[in-house]
């Protein structure tokens, strides 16, 4: 296609000389004769390029220069005058000009400009495009896990750049934020998924018997030990290695890991040398490393060696765009684990959902939502009945602090309105009686009823 100039220039033969010129050079050629006309084909449509006197009969060309920048920020301009002074010069470039020329304007100049101009129009689209791209593209799109959110797309963006080294990780977040699925996703993403991915959860496994499920042992380490086996991190070689809730490893074997890490060498127990391995560390935990190595219960050095680089795994009441997609995946994941259809979630549920806090993260949405698709009757929706009492109580509450936002008066009389109805109810509609239970005398009380539009039962 061919590129859109603009002219804007009163002087008809001059504009006439450059526009025929530019047509036979190939260019798509639009002329305006002032300002105003200029303005109204702006509007019409997106130009390459524009040239614009200076001095035009309705409005000098500086200040339609920043009427257009403003309009098409990457449409290039070249300012046209008949006098050239230094001045003027600066004033054109610092209002976003490409370039600036005399008049008479030599032919050849001006399309070497132009030229010039173009190529770099062009430059800077492909760039814009090419970010453009990247930033929809760049989140890897892994189909099991749900990240709509901007703080989950960054994380996403971020494990995407580091699966790719051989970078040790170290993944923070509270509990049930996902740890274990971005552990995953960083073996998956990495030139090491084809080997394999051992996992292996420090704070399960008793201190006695993890530095054997790690480094393995030879035949007759200890008693019991009638076979040699070998450890997880000789399994991992070739693979990564996930050691999940590091914070409790037990210190005699933090010095241990410390030289996996340094020299990528282990020692089985009992064994007399070194095994060299090629493993990628990735550790988890939900504790506060710094805290237990200014407590003394992690090694300072080690915390260095498995912090290179670390991704933390925000809450997800920080990311709240997250809810609604994460509990979609899950209502279909469980209908289709239990073999129910139905009918997505009632107002209510939706609400306490969408408002829940949720300490214990996706993994608390998890199981709440596989809870209430257990309780839920085939063909219905989701309630609040199929909620834990918490949640129920926590829909309750917000009706509260709602409450507690309203001014005085209003609050007052909302309280006010709530106990007159109750005791109404309690009364069984016999004001007498209500008065009674209220203290108040029967007269005020239907004063009241009628003020809060309670009389109406009469
Ligand atoms: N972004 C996500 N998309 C889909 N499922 C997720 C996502 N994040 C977490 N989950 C699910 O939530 C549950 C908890 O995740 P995970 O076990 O990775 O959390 P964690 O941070 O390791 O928790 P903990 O600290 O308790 O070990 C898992 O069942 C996991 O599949
Ligand atoms: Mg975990």
């Amino acid at each position: 296609m061919n590129s859109k100039i603009l002219i804007v220039e009163d002087d008809k033969p001059q504009a006439k000389i450059l526009g025929d010129y530019l047509r036979h050079k190939g260019f798509d050629v639009s002329c305006a004769l002032n300002a105003a006309e200029g303005k109204k084909l702006l509007e019409e449509r997106i130009f390459d390029l524009a040239i614009l006197d200076w001095k035009l009969p309705d409005e000098d060309g500086l200040s339609l220069l920043k009427w257009l920048k403003e309009k098409q920020p990457l449409t290039q301009v070249i300012m046209l005058t008949a006098f050239a002074t230094v001045e003027r010069a600066v004033e054109a470039i610092k209002g976003g000009a490409y370039h600036y020329l005399t008049k008479p304007v030599n032919l050849e100049e001006l399309i070497f400009i132009i030229e010039k101009a173009l190529k770099e129009l062009r430059l800077v689209r492909e760039v814009e495009k090419l970010r453009a791209q990247l930033k929809e593209l760049s989140p890897p799109d892994v189909p099991d896990i749900i990240a709509e959110s901007p703080k989950m797309k960054d994380t996403l963006r971020l494990v995407a750049k580091v699966a790719s080294t051989d970078a040790t990780v170290l993944i923070l977040g509270e509990s049930g934020t996902g740890k274990e699925v971005i552990a995953n996703l960083i073996h998956r993403l990495s030139p090491r998924q084809n080997a394999p991915f051992i996992k292996v959860n420090c704070a399960a496994i008793p201190e006695g018997l993890l530095e054997s499920e790690l480094f393995g042992h030879e035949k007759g380490a200890f008693t019991g030990a009638d076979k040699a086996k070998p450890g997880l991190f000789e399994m991992a070689d070739g693979g990564s290695i996930f050691l999940d809730e590091i914070g409790d490893m037990p210190l005699s074997l933090q010095a241990k890991l410390l030289r996996v890490l340094q020299e990528g060498l282990i020692r089985r127990i009992g064994a007399t040398k070194e095994t060299k391995v090629n493993v990628r560390i990735i550790t988890a935990t939900n504790k506060d490393l710094e805290t237990l190595v200014e407590e003394g219960r992690f090694r300072e050095d080690l915390f260095w060696r498995i912090n290179v680089f670390t991704i933390r795994i925000p809450p997800l009441r920080e990311r709240r765009e997250d809810i609604l997609p994460l509990t979609q995946y899950f209502l279909d994941k469980f209908s289709q684990k239990h073999q129910k259809t139905l009918q997505g979630f009632s107002r209510e549920a939706l609400d306490a959902l969408l408002s829940h806090h949720y300490p214990g993260n996706v993994r608390e949405l998890e199981n709440l939502i596989e809870r209430a698709v257990i309780l839920t009757e085939e063909g219905e929706a989701i309630t609040l009945e199929g909620f834990p009492l918490p949640m129920k109580l926590q829909n309750e509450k917000k009706k509260t602090d709602l409450f507690y936002t309203l001014p005085l008066p209003e609050a007052v009389s909302l309280l006010e309105k709530d106990r007159i109805k109750q005791a109404m109810e309690e009364a069984q509609g016999i004001k007498t009686r209500a008065a009674e239970l209220l203290g108040i005398s029967e007269r005020v009380l239907r004063y009241k009823l009628a003020k809060y539009g309670l009389a109406g039962e009469d």
